[in-house]
């Protein structure tokens, strides 16, 4: 059974974890797809953006930009997704009933597909832009005993899991949301859309 955490341990963490940025993920350190993009126009109005994950290794992380937000695609290992059942008592919302997702991503891995996971990198406290850490705090043991790793918002302390669930006793009210998106083939996922628009005659 999981050990059960202390929240006001986690305020304590998260002080810290604010004031000295030892997660210092940058969103630079990720893949970011930009060619083969819609013009910034076309983003900044909603355009559907189109990600090659063929090459995206297991645990590994890709960022494009949608609507002007980062949108990060996970493609998440066995211990990722094992690692999300185990969670429950320490998240504000796990099953997602008070978040923003498609019904399709209405889950526990909050995906269509639960190996790639697609989510908006917009923190639900003040919109900052939380990063991946999935492996967690590595050079922080005490901050690991209270989240195991998934997205941090280095802004005022957030902390979401594997899923984008928030950790309770921080900030961000919510899970982070997830966007329409659908497989355009295996190797490439449409940020944007639910489905493929239907072909004109
Ligand atoms: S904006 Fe993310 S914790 Fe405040």
């Amino acid at each position: 059974m999981a050990e059960p955490v202390n929240t006001d341990r986690r305020r304590l963490l998260i002080g810290a974890v604010g004031v000295t940025g030892v997660f210092g993920v940058a969103a630079a350190a990720y893949p970011f797809i930009s060619s083969w993009q819609p013009s910034a126009r076309a983003k900044a109005l909603g355009a559907p953006v189109t990600i090659n994950i063929a090459a995206l290794e297991p645990g590994g992380t890709v960022m494009v930009l949608w609507r002007g937000r980062p949108v990060y695609v996970v493609r998440r290992t066995p211990e990722l997704l094992a690692r999300l059942a185990k969670l429950a008592d320490e998240l504000v919302d796990p099953q997602s009933l008070a978040s923003r997702q498609p019904e399709y991503a209405h889950n526990l891995a909050r995906a269509r597909d639960p190996e790639y996971f697609v989510v908006e990198g917009v923190c639900t406290h003040l919109s900052c832009a939380p990063a991946p850490q999935l492996s967690g705090p590595s050079r922080r043991p005490e901050i690991v005993a209270v989240w195991p790793g998934g997205f941090f918002c280095a802004c005022h302390g957030s902390m979401y899991d594997a899923a984008g669930r928030v950790f309770k006793g921080v900030p961000a009210p919510a899970n982070l949301p997830i966007p329409q998106y659908y497989f355009k083939t295996p190797a490439e996922l449409v940020v944007g859309l639910d489905e493929a628009p239907p072909r004109s005659a």
